[in-house]
């Protein structure tokens, strides 16, 4: 019964949905979709009037800035071309509004073995490719729980798969091609567990439609007890993500704890022979866990970019809150696991390196003629890879890390300045012997090491504060 109310809420946002008048005017059509989809999955209060209309919007303002929360993008509050971009994007038609990984109650199976029906069948694939979809799509979930399934062919089981289109008996629709994809329910009894698929889309074995596999999965993850996460690698994320490598396909770790705090982790049997399991997935960083430690820092137009692993944080300086962001998701071409990142900002230019080559940005756009090799900057061809780097505006000149020595670039000749490297202890005393990432702000320079930070004045040339790593995130 503690399942009710969200879905009650999704049918008063679905079931009301009016039909788009039939000549509407481009702008009208995409107003109409922004309202959908705030109502459909962000719980945006219906309105007699479009709020495109009303003079107060700011419950649509703060839905916008919620919808670009989760979905990791750039929290505007604005209908920015980002944000209309993926508001395009099919997607699951279960709705973000929450921020647990569960339903509201935690509803979950109690017992560890579960039927599943495939009721009837689309015509986008042969029979075969259908039941090979589903049956590796259940193997996903049962790889790292306690669960198993059995397929029936007739009668009531715990899953019932079906395809449909339009109305289907359950207040949510389906939206004709793309848009809304599929939906799932709750564990529990009579409809819940189910998972309908929209057969107005395009169903393939391959991504040139949707794949039939990963929506699967993913709605199959409902089936089971879990919700949307924020997490844009995780298979649980509401944005359906066709360049995920199929072949390769493993859940991302946040969909293994997500699993596993409902059912644990797959029984050992007593009889099963020691076998070296998989390297658990790769951990997504915790911003506020007290070991964080940072690949790079560096500043961006204001805001400050934190690199770690494959992802990174970047914090404004006015809000609290910083936004977690895929590095691919910003710079396609840029590596993961960055070693060091510095802003020339009289270029308005990041600078980021990792191992030999560095790569120059301005805002999202990564220059032509990159990356190049950092011997082009004057280091010796022993100098491997930057531990750490950092622009002094006042002196026009960029500090590169290395090891327990730095040497000291001038950006206006575009030289190497001589006599260095010199030693870090020297010159910055109380930093080092080693920096992780180093930034520069009001007029100190920021260096982590580890799960420390030191604020540093260049000027004194003394350390002023101790701080954490993650002491700019509101922990
Ligand atoms: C498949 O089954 C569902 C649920 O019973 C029903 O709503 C839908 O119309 C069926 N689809 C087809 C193509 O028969
Ligand atoms: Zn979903
Ligand atoms: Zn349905």
């Amino acid at each position: 019964m503690r399942n009710l109310p969200v879905l009650l809420l999704l049918c008063v946002a679905v079931c009301s949905a009016r039909p788009l008048e039939g000549a509407a005017r481009d702008k009208d059509n995409s107003m109409d979709l922004v309202q959908h989809y705030l109502e459909n999955y962000y719980n945006l209060a219906k309105d007699v009037e479009k709020f495109v209309r009303r003079k107060d919007s700011s419950p649509v303002v703060k839905k916008i800035q919620e919808m670009q929360n989760f979905l990791g993008l750039k929290v505007t509050g604005k209908l920015d071309s980002d944000t209309l971009e993926v508001m395009h994007k099919p997607r699951c038609g279960v709705p973000d509004v929450r921020e647990f990984r569960t339903f509201p109650g935690m509803p979950k199976w109690r017992k560890t073995h579960l039927t599943y029906r495939i009721v009837n069948y689309t015509l986008d694939l042969p029979r075969e490719a259908i039941d090979s979809a589903f049956e590796k799509a259940l193997k996903v979930w049962e790889e790292v729980t306690p669960l198993t399934f059995s397929k029936i062919y007739e009668g009531e089981a715990d899953i019932m798969i079906s395809f449909a289109v339009g109305a289907h008996g359950d207040f949510f629709s389906f939206d004709g091609p793309g848009k809304s994809l599929a939906h799932a329910f709750p564990p529990g009894p009579g409809m819940n567990g189910d998972a309908h698929f929209d057969d107005d889309e395009h169903w393939t074995k391959d991504t040139s439609g949707i794949n039939l596999f990963l929506a699967a999965a993913h709605e199959l993850g409902h089936s089971l007890g879990l919700e949307h996460s924020k997490n844009p690698e995780a298979l649980m994320f509401p944005v359906y993500n066709p360049l995920t490598n199929l072949a390769r396909f493993r859940l991302s770790r946040d969909d293994v704890d997500g699993i596993q705090s409902l059912y644990g982790p797959p029984a050992a049997s007593p009889n099963d022979p020691v076998v070296p399991t998989e390297p658990a997935p790769p951990e997504t960083p915790a911003m506020c866990d007290p070991t964080l430690s940072f690949d790079a820092v560096s500043t961006l137009r204001g805001e400050i970019l934190f690199f770690k692993d494959r992802y990174f944080w970047r914090k404004p300086l006015r809000t609290l809150e910083p936004g977690f962001y895929l590095i691919s998701s910003f710079w396609p071409s840029l590596p993961s696991g960055v070693d060091a990142a510095y802003e020339d900002t009289t270029k308005d230019i990041v600078f980021i390196f990792k191992g030999n080559q560095f790569w120059a940005v301005r805002g999202s756009e990564i220059q032509a003629g990159y990356p190049r090799g950092i011997q082009t900057l004057g280091f010796p061809p022993t100098v491997r890879k930057i531990d750490a780097a950092v622009f002094d505006k006042e002196k026009r000149k960029t500090y590169f890390f290395v090891e327990d020595k730095y040497w000291r670039f001038d950006e206006k000749k575009r030289s190497m300045d001589l006599g260095f490297p010199r030693r870090i202890v020297e010159d910055f005393p109380g930093v080092g012997p080693k920096v992780d990432a180093v930034f520069e702000s009001f007029g100190f320079f920021y260096f982590f090491s580890g799960s420390s930070q030191l604020q540093f004045d260049p000027n004194a040339k003394r350390v002023t504060h101790i701080l954490k790593s993650n002491s700019w995130f509101n922990c």
